[in-house]
């Protein structure tokens, strides 16, 4: 009986994370970007490691350390955090992209600082490639994970991510509520796959992280003995 609440393990497993925001260059000296603070994806990096995980986070700009036994590669653009991603898909067993990657990019980054030159002005975006997609219809596909940060009808557009993005679990994210989600130190998600469903109450980001590392860990790794 006390197996049922022992930790799940991902002993020797190949993680890689994406976290935090990617910036968007629109000349030297400004960007695009988000308020992603890194805290979920850095938890999860950390709560991976602690379960025996291998884990290399690719990060975004962020102010947080980098979690112990975890391997980051610091990125800045969603072009650079898609090249790095796909680096590690050769050995990687497990994916979860956790980054608040823009959705956008200036067509043109100017190569010297843009003068204000006129009353208006425009900025031409361009959309930047889906990583977690990209990772989920790879030849060498690992498990894969997504989050969908949503302000309403969360698990409707968050199924109809797991769907799109062809991946095997997708953690519903409500950022509509500022208390909790984005650049706060508590959450709380709703993990969903193809055949259900489970709900993680409000707890700090850590103590979510252990819980969504234990549901991933079980759902996907569990030993066969
Ligand atoms: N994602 C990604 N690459 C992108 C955009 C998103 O890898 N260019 C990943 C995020 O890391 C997350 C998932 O896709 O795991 C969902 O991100 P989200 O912003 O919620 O969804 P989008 O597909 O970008 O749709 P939208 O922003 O229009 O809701
Ligand atoms: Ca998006």
């Amino acid at each position: 009986a006390a197996s049922v609440f022992k930790t799940r393990r991902l002993d020797g497993i190949q993680l890689t994370i994406t976290a935090g925001p990617t910036r968007e260059a629109i000349d030297p000296v400004r960007y695009i970007s988000n308020h992603s603070s890194g805290k979920m994806g850095y938890a999860l990096a950390s709560a991976a490691a602690d379960a025996g995980a291998i884990v290399t986070l690719i990060s975004g700009p962020t102010n947080l350390a980098c979690p112990e036994r975890v391997t980051r590669i610091d990125v800045t653009s969603a072009q650079d955090m898609l090249e790095a991603a796909t680096s590690t898909l050769d050995h990687c067993q497990l994916f979860i992209g956790c980054a608040a990657v823009a959705d956008y990019r200036p067509a043109i980054a100017a190569d010297q600082k843009i003068k204000k030159d006129n009353d208006t002005m425009h900025i031409e975006l361009v959309r930047n490639p889906d990583i977690v997609s990209t990772v989920a219809n790879h030849a060498k596909r690992p498990i894969t994970i997504g989050f969908a940060a949503e302000t309403q009808d969360l698990l409707r557009y968050a199924r109809g991510k797991l769907e799109r993005k062809n991946l095997d679990l997708i953690i519903a994210n409500d950022v509509s509520n500022t208390d909790i989600g984005f650049n706060s130190s508590e959450n709380a998600v709703t993990a969903i796959w193809q055949e259900g469903q489970h709900t993680i109450p409000q707890m700090s980001k850590s103590q979510l992280a252990a819980q969504l590392i234990n549901l991933i860990a079980e759902k996907f790794f569990a030993a066969k003995s």
